[in-house]
């Protein structure tokens, strides 16, 4: 049966690191691996500028009739000054949550050959593997009542709610502790109890549900230790469930463990296992249309689909083989590079995963 990738360049970098996620299903439904078929839809800013809107109906539409869908990213400093509404993130929050895809995994994965592309020290960061359970759908990104007034005396106040229902925080529990049984069991809930009662709520849900994984060990954070922590001895991390905007905070934390953020895939699953996957990375519009992008984290993006929508976990673990071969043969984006490698630009970079994936 063909199955049917929608991809979401986006804005900034997107189009070109999407453009080598590319080349990969090219090669694997080239090489027989795949019935596969694609196509492109605007959103963000590109989908404003052509279709007035940062989500188009038709991109919705399309979205919901694929088996997975790919983005790049979205934003960038031409759409700073649009209405609030119809900001290019506004597309990509609205099709989370038109979607459903409240579990966001983003895996921070050190590859070996990277450890000393990081400001970590290596012996603080060797063999790190851990796993952001974000929920994505919720929280204070969603919550109403939202805006910015203006008050009796005249001065203006932005405000925004932090909201977080229990079935909320239970399906995302649910999927942090399934996950650990995956791994090695560990799960640690990060929030803010000892000042926000959304997350007093979110550490006492999270610990109901806990009882029913006897052989998952759960322990709680508060998310300004977690971020010390993280930099102090990540390795001390398994699996990280926090909420939606604390987990976007800490995943681009983490992310320079792993020497950069150019490396860090991510999916957002719903409740029937449908995902959209992305880089957790930005438009980057400082470089973008350079050829200079990283496309490792997009490619890894293409993995995950394998993985979790296509079922295919050979065919995930035969391109993140791939880029590791790459990464032994020495080649690397400029974020990656350090003395002794040589530096490639984006579509290079692509063409040399999709060699690797032909000789592996
Ligand atoms: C991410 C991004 C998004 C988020 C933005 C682009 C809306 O930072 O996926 O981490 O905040 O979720
Ligand atoms: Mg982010």
């Amino acid at each position: 049966m063909t199955q049917k990738i929608l991809l979401l360049p986006g804005d900034g970098i997107g189009p070109e690191i999407v453009a080598q996620a590319e080349k990969v299903l090219r090669a694997l439904v080239a090489g027989g691996d795949l019935a596969l078929q694609w196509s492109s839809a605007p959103i963000g800013g590109a989908a404003l500028d052509a279709c007035g809107s940062p989500l188009p109906d038709e991109t919705l539409r399309l979205a919901r009739a694929a088996d997975a869908v790919l983005l790049g990213a979205v934003g960038g400093p031409k759409w700073d000054g649009a209405d609030r509404v119809l900001r290019p993130e506004k597309g990509l929050l609205r099709l989370r949550a038109e979607l459903g895809l409240f579990a966001n995994l983003r895996p921070a994965l050190l590859y070996p050959q990277l450890a000393h592309a990081s400001t970590l020290l290596p012996e603080v960061i060797a063999g790190l593997d851990l796993l952001f359970v974000r929920e994505l759908t919720g929280g204070i990104y969603f919550g109403e009542p939202r805006g910015i007034r203006r008050r009796d005396d005249g001065e203006r106040e932005g405000y925004n709610t932090l909201v977080y229902r229990e079935s909320e925080i239970r399906r995302i529990a649910r999927v942090a502790f399934e996950a650990a049984r995956r791994r090695q069991r560990r799960v640690c809930s990060v929030d803010k109890a000892n000042v926000l009662e959304a997350t007093v709520l979110w550490r006492e849900v999270v610990g109901e549900i806990g009882g029913d994984y006897p052989d998952v060990a759960l322990t709680h954070m508060y998310v300004d230790n977690a971020a010390m922590q993280l930099v102090r001895a990540p390795k001390q991390f398994d699996v990280i469930v926090t909420t939606n905007m604390f987990g976007d905070i800490l995943s681009d934390l983490a992310a320079m463990a792993t020497g950069s953020i150019g490396m860090l895939p991510s999916a957002a699953l719903n409740g029937s296992g449908f995902g959209m996957y992305e880089p957790i990375h930005g438009s980057a519009p400082d470089i973008a249309g350079q050829d200079v992008a990283n496309p490792l984290a997009t490619i890894l993006s293409v993995a995950m689909l394998a993985r979790y929508s296509l079922a295919r976990d050979d065919l995930a673990r035969r391109i993140e083989a791939a880029i590791g071969a790459v990464l032994n043969a020495g080649y690397r984006t400029g974020d990656i590079a350090s003395p002794g490698t040589t530096v490639l630009g984006t579509g290079a970079m692509g063409d040399a995963v999709v060699a690797a994936l032909a000789d592996g």
